[in-house]
């Protein structure tokens, strides 16, 4: 049976950046938001962990290894140590020919610098926080975060504002923000291993299932089950057309990809 739907606020559906416009730059490098917002992402997606001297850095992984020339664990080091990595060049060695990758040298990000830029920007768009590691830091980078968007005065929307949402695929986190925060958003983030878990509804204190593209794909009906229960359902990483026209037949409420540009385009052409 043909799946049809349409996001729940009625509007089209939100395009997220993931790490970026990370498909062309590197992941979670200024330049990366910058060129997101320039090709009119709706929100920024981006991963936190906490440095050695206890800073919030946007690092996807555990290590530093992948996305910069150094080595070692980004948790071990201290922000002076990846201040002084170039977190840029890595990207040159994984394009094909037609891609114009920024070949340049690239700071660390690290999330306050993140969230300067997106409240100084003119469009103000939404900003996804992923918080990784729940268990390592036990509950110590939510509590920097709720710090630092109190300095920002982001605990509580309002005009003028971006939206901030915070994600995490351990509900003991979102538990956390729901108490640190309960005005944040939250979003549940579901993998393949512990969708059935939430294919109806989701646990207390959380209104958006953030479920990986394969689970849609698979089940599409995954997107009508969570509105009926008035949840969004934010899709995780829509690059392929096939997915975003999927994505856009059955109503998902934010798409979040690597390749903004594309979904932009297409969104805007739906
Ligand atoms: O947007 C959610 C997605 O980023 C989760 O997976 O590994 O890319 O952080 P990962
Ligand atoms: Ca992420």
């Amino acid at each position: 049976m043909r799946t049809v739907g349409s996001p729940l606020g009625g509007g089209p559906p939100k395009v997220i950046a993931h790490r970026g416009a990370s498909h062309e730059n590197p992941e979670h490098t200024l330049g990366a938001y910058e060129r997101a917002i320039d090709v009119g992402a709706d929100g920024l997606e981006c991963d936190v962990r906490l440095t050695a001297d206890r800073h919030l850095v946007c690092v996807h992984d555990r290590r530093v290894n992948r996305t910069s020339n150094g080595h070692g664990v980004v948790s071990a080091l201290e922000l002076v140590q990846l201040e002084g990595l170039d977190w840029g060049s890595w990207k040159a060695a994984h394009a094909d020919e037609n891609e114009m990758p920024d070949r340049h040298h690239a700071d660390i990000l690290t999330l306050r610098q993140l969230i300067r830029s997106v409240v100084a920007s003119e469009r103000k768009p939404d900003l996804v926080i992923e918080t990784k590691h729940p268990t390592r830091y036990a509950g110590e980078v939510e509590r920097r975060l709720v710090d630092l968007l109190g300095e920002f005065d982001l605990l509580r929307p309002g005009p003028g504002k971006p939206v901030i949402r915070v994600m995490s695929f351990s509900h003991l986190a979102i538990q956390r923000m729901a108490k640190l925060a309960p005005h944040v958003q939250r979003v549940q983030l579901i993998e393949v291993s512990t969708s059935p878990r939430f294919r109806d509804g989701l646990p207390p204190n959380v209104a958006i299932a953030g479920p990986r593209m394969g689970i849609v794909r698979r089940n599409p009906e995954f997107v009508a089950r969570q509105h009926h229960y008035g949840h969004q359902v934010h899709v995780w990483t829509v690059d392929k057309e096939p997915d975003i026209e999927l994505c856009l037949r059955i109503g998902v409420d934010a798409i979040i990809s690597n390749r903004p540009a594309l979904v932009r385009e297409m969104v805007d052409a739906a």
